[in-house]
């Protein structure tokens, strides 16, 4: 049992007037195998509905991030344990989302038709409407733009999760962001500041040099120029989003207590990273400095927070470019040569 949302009453802050009901189908990206860009096609598909505990959105933006590269080649293997072994279970990509609550099932406490909301939904945003479950989205304050907010959930709670939470960052701590200028870094630099980091350090190419600085960093060191294990030292905490250096480098740059937290490393085929960053664990351990890499989590209180700095200008998404639905594709490929500029917005 789903319940519209009826006409009467007034418009609260946050909310939007006398949301229409969702059509029976939609046009959507959908893929039905694994592969490139070219398995990405658009069709008509049935409309989805909430069961209970779950709320539907109708879609005003999504972005792309790598995960969503992940889920739509099958690669590494080990995502298929979870996507679909031979062919996806979920057709329509998409994790980041923000949009208008168009309808709640039963047991939803949280939202009502008309309310704005952002999040990261796993799946299935890359369409006109998209169901998810209640603890993955959050309001969205009035202020903040959609495309804004359809930047965020998923790169901003690895950064934020990542600095505060993994990584225990303190004020006063000194951190050096490897790959600052990404969906992960360009959160990253501007949630250090927040944060409170008395100085903030990041790594990016020669063109994106002011870029950083202009998002809050304090130094920049070119990597195409410079091995930031070489020149580096004394950081508090190293987030590192590019993951391509070995513990016996990266340790360099640290403290004698400092921490090196990871989002990703060199991939295998069948296993991504993780038996890489594993055994990087464990050569830390003997050390009072700390290797550590992290699989971020959907929280609904850290979109909370991502949506507050927003609504405050604290926190402002870099956006490259935006994207019509149609262009999804292409937007799989910008993001897939590795060097997109901020993030990549899909708009409806
Ligand atoms: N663990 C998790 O929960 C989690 C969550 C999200 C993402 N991730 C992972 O985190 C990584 C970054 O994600 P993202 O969304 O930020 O990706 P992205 O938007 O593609 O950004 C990658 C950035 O890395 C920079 N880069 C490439 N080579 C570099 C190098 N040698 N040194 C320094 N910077 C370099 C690029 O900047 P230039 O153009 O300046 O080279 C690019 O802007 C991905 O591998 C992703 O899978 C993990």
């Amino acid at each position: 049992m789903m319940n519209e949302r009826t006409t009467d009453g007034p418009a609260t802050p946050g909310r939007h007037p006398d949301e229409p009901p969702a059509p029976a189908t939609m046009t959507a990206i959908v893929h039905h195998a694994y592969g490139g860009a070219d398995v990405l096609t658009t069709e008509e598909v049935p409309t989805p509905r909430p069961g209970p505990g779950q709320v539907q959105i109708r879609v005003e933006a999504s972005s792309m991030n790598v995960y969503d590269l992940h889920m739509i080649t099958g690669t590494p293997m080990l995502v298929r344990a979870v996507a679909g072994w031979r062919r996806p279970n979920h057709h329509v990509p998409g994790a980041d989302v923000a949009g208008v609550v168009t309808a709640v099932g039963d047991d939803v406490v949280r939202f009502e038709p008309g309310d704005r909301v952002f999040g990261d939904i796993g799946h299935g945003a890359f369409a006109p409407y998209a169901v998810t479950d209640e603890p993955r989205i959050a309001l969205l304050p009035r202020s903040v733009p959609f495309e804004h907010a359809a930047a965020v959930p998923l790169a901003g709670m690895t950064a934020l999760q990542g600095l505060r939470d993994i990584g225990h960052l303190r004020p006063g701590d000194r951190v050096l962001i490897n790959g600052a200028t990404g969906g992960v870094g360009t959160h990253a630099v501007q949630l250090a500041r927040i944060l409170g980091a008395s100085h903030v350090t990041g790594v990016c190419s020669t063109a994106k040099l002011d870029m950083v600085r202009a998002l809050g960093a304090d130094d920049v060191i070119d990597y195409t120029r410079h091995d930031f294990t070489e020149i580096a030292r004394g950081y508090d905490l190293l987030f590192d989003n590019v993951g391509d250096r070995p513990w016996s480098q990266t340790r360099r740059v640290l403290t004698p207590r400092g921490r090196n937290v990871t989002t990703t490393g060199p991939k295998h085929r069948w296993f991504g990273p993780i038996a890489l960053l594993m055994s990087r664990r464990l050569r830390s351990i003997p050390s009072h400095q700390r290797f550590t890499w992290f699989t971020a989590r959907v929280r609904s209180e850290d979109l909370d927070t991502l949506g507050a700095l927003m609504g405050t200008g604290e926190l402002s998404p870099v956006i490259e470019r935006t994207f019509p639905l149609a262009a999804v594709p292409e937007a799989f490929t910008r993001l897939a040569d590795g060097h997109a500029r901020g993030k990549l917005v899909i708009t409806l």
